[in-house]
């Protein structure tokens, strides 16, 4: 898919600040932004039965990738789709379990388990999700630019092992400890996945990317680098650079990564995502020119009042201060039960208070 055949981009800010290119103000947009805090989301939702079935609907999964744009005026889209399509094309078996999040029927446990996987053929087995990709950045209309993602191999690894959501990753862990070479296949299989992944997102026409390191933080310092950054930098030397004379920026999130973020930047990666535990101005002195910083207002405070959500904004844009290089954005997804005029606030804030760190 080429460039070419879509509309001309005439909001860049996002991409603009992600190469530390100047911008007229600090570009935004949400994390989890179509989901189940939207009744529109709720409505569409119903439509089309489960929540898988939504992905692997074009037009449905195009629809409610829009709905948030509809609403503010976000400098972003993300691709409406979940990191576990991985694993299920894999032939896990996902399914959601009402009120309990993913699950998978046949989770990953033995070493012959782990043998028996193979590297995912994107083309043949994931075509839902790049043809939604197509859909959304044609239905887009070149308004603003599609983010594709994928889950970073740890963050994949854990769903398959404990084969759902864990509080403390006992099983994970445990083949972390006592078979390495074990998770190191599993997640080198990972690796070469999410690398067809993106880049086949990348063709089909996302014009960035980001990497969901959801659980990189429960690892310990020396188990982080070998178990989840590592992973990353060889996803990020692996993925397409340029598309269209373009360059592709590669987002790196890693919850909970606040302390690792000198080695994060020094995997090539475009930009880094904080959660909201980290100081954004510290960061930014830590990293300096390497890459862009992404984030990063508590989720939570968007259950309180639109003054109090006015304040935060002003804060975290005082803290990165002057100059190009900052996406604002949440420190990890927003709540199903955040009321979608506090969300509207946020953007407000950004749009009005943000301008005096640019230009001049
Ligand atoms: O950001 C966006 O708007 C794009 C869509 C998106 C979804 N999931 C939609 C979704 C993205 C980027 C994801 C990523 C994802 N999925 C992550 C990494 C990011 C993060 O939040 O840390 C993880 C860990 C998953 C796995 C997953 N998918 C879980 C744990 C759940 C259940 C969540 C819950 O609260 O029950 C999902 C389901 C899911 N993915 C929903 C949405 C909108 C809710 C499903 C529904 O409609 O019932």
């Amino acid at each position: 898919m080429s460039d070419t055949q879509f509309a001309p981009l005439q909001n860049d800010r996002f991409l603009r600040a992600l190469l530390r290119q100047p911008v007229d103000r600090t570009p935004m947009w949400m994390m989890r932004q179509a989901g189940r805090y939207l009744p529109e989301y709720r409505a569409t939702r119903a439509k089309a039965g489960s929540f898988m079935d939504l992905c692997r609907n074009t037009e449905l999964a195009c629809e409610v990738t829009l709905q948030p744009l509809r609403r503010y005026p976000l400098d972003a889209a993300i691709l409406f789709s979940d990191i576990l399509t991985i694993p299920d094309a894999m032939g896990l078996g996902l399914y959601f379990e009402e009120g309990e999040g993913p699950k998978f029927k046949k989770p990953v446990r033995t070493s012959a388990d782990i043998a028996d996987l193979e590297v995912v053929n994107t083309a043949k087995d994931l075509s839902y999700v790049t043809d939604a990709v197509t859909t959304i950045r044609r239905e887009l209309n070149g308004r603003v630019p599609l983010i594709g993602f994928s889950g970073s191999p740890w963050t994949l690894a854990t769903y398959m092992i404990e084969g759902g959501s864990s509080r403390d990753f006992a099983r994970a862990k445990e083949m972390l400890y006592n078979r390495p070479q074990d998770m190191h296949q599993l997640l080198t299989v990972l690796a070469d996945s999410v690398i067809d992944y993106l880049n086949a997102q990348i063709r089909a026409g996302a014009q960035a990317v980001q990497i969901f390191d959801t659980w990189g933080g429960a690892l310990s310092h020396s188990a982080y680098k070998e178990f989840s950054l590592d992973y990353m930098a060889r996803i990020v030397q692996g993925l397409i650079k340029e598309q269209d004379g373009r360059q592709v920026p590669v987002i790196l999130f890693t919850k909970g990564g606040g302390q690792w973020l000198e080695a994060m930047a020094d995997t090539g990666a475009t930009a880094l995502g904080l959660d909201w535990t980290t100081d954004i101005s510290k960061a930014r002195a830590r990293v300096g020119d390497k890459v862009a910083l992404q984030g990063n207002m508590d989720p939570s405070i968007l259950l309180a009042s639109p003054e109090r959500i006015r304040e935060e904004v002003k804060t975290i844009l005082a803290a990165y201060g002057k100059g190009s290089g900052h996406i604002f954005n949440l420190g990890h997804g927003v709540t199903p039960k955040v009321d979608p005029t506090h969300a509207g606030a946020m953007f407000d804030a950004v749009v009005e208070f943000s301008g005096q760190y640019h230009g001049g």
